[in-house]
């Protein structure tokens, strides 16, 4: 492994400690939103959000937060809301009703765990816990929480992430093209992506300018997440995914590794990347976090 991976797995394995201790206190049964919840609707939040996961999305709003000054304590309750809608998406993602798992980070999914009922009201409930995060987080200027708000809304909902698995839904069963996959992964996988990078710029008041170009940094690397994310489904077992893996092929799911070819999507993998990280250039070695995460998001193994 090369010494810059080294760093950037460890700098991952921090930023994911301070999370899982983020999510905990924001999960806790005392916590300020949290309190007077029923004891089976936290446990089962509790299980969806807690203990697993790389965390990426959080450690990418606290780079690009860190590319403009703003340290990891600002950060943190945006990174927070942003993985507990990600979390939320996957309890859903997995419901019967949609992939139908029953493995998800090496554990029993949600509505495995607990119940159907209990899986779809625990991701609602994160979903909407993820709005008071932003709302409350007092250390960032209260326009820019608004901004937050209206673009994590924007990002996670019907236009967005949501919208994303409807057309997933709707591939499986009809033929699906390039450009149709493109614009899914766009938005299943890419909205929430590049919400965490556009939002670490927002959050430390960041020009307009940087703004767009972390936005764009976030797309590119939103579609090598979810390619490399249909390449692992292909290639990995599911020990080391942590859920199951050959399950696209199975279920009829369209995908460019299925459509092109694993070689093919290798190539693409590596033209992203080449693309994110000269987006960057103008921030020179500054920015060789969001670099190595860019490295990471497509050539990763789990
Ligand atoms: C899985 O996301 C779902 C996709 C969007 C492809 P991750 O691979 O980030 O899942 P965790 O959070 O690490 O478990
Ligand atoms: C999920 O895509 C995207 C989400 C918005 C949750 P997948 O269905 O491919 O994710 P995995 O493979 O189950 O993690
Ligand atoms: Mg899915
Ligand atoms: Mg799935
Ligand atoms: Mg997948």
């Amino acid at each position: 492994m090369s010494e810059t991976g080294t760093a950037f797995d460890e700098a991952l394995r921090t930023s994911a400690q301070r999370m899982e201790q983020v999510l905990g206190e924001a999960l806790g049964a005392e916590a300020p939103l949290m309190a007077g919840t029923p004891e089976r609707l936290l446990a089962a939040m509790r299980h969806g959000a807690l203990d697993g996961g790389k965390r990426l999305r959080p450690f990418l709003v606290e780079a690009s937060a860190a590319l403009f000054g703003a340290d990891a304590a600002r950060a943190a309750p945006v990174a927070a809301a942003l993985e507990c809608i990600h979390c939320y998406s996957l309890v859903h993602d997995d419901l019967p009703a949609m992939d139908d798992d029953d493995l998800r980070r090496g554990r029993p999914t949600v509505h495995r765990a607990f119940d159907e009922a209990t899986a779809i009201l625990a991701g609602d409930a994160l979903l909407t816990l993820a709005f008071g995060l932003v709302a409350d987080a007092e250390a960032i200027d209260a326009r820019a929480r608004l901004s937050l708000i209206a673009l994590l809304s924007r990002e996670s909902g019907a236009a967005g992430m949501v919208g994303g698995q409807a057309l997933d839904l709707e591939a499986e069963r009809q033929a699906l093209g390039e450009p149709e996959i493109r614009r899914m992964q766009a938005m299943k996988t890419g909205a929430l992506i590049a919400f965490a990078a556009e939002a670490g710029a927002i959050l430390a008041g960041a020009p307009d300018e940087d703004r767009r170009r972390l936005r764009r940094f976030g797309e590119i690397i939103g579609l090598a997440f979810q390619l490399a994310d249909d390449l692992l489904d292909e290639t990995a077992d599911a020990a080391t995914l942590g859920k199951a893996a050959g399950k696209d092929a199975a279920r009829g799911k369209k995908t460019l590794p299925a459509l092109h070819g694993q070689d093919w999507t290798r190539t693409e993998l590596a033209r992203l990347v080449a693309e994110a990280e000269a987006l960057l250039a103008p921030y020179g070695a500054q920015a060789e976090t969001l670099k190595a995460t860019a490295r990471f998001v497509a050539f990763r193994d789990r």
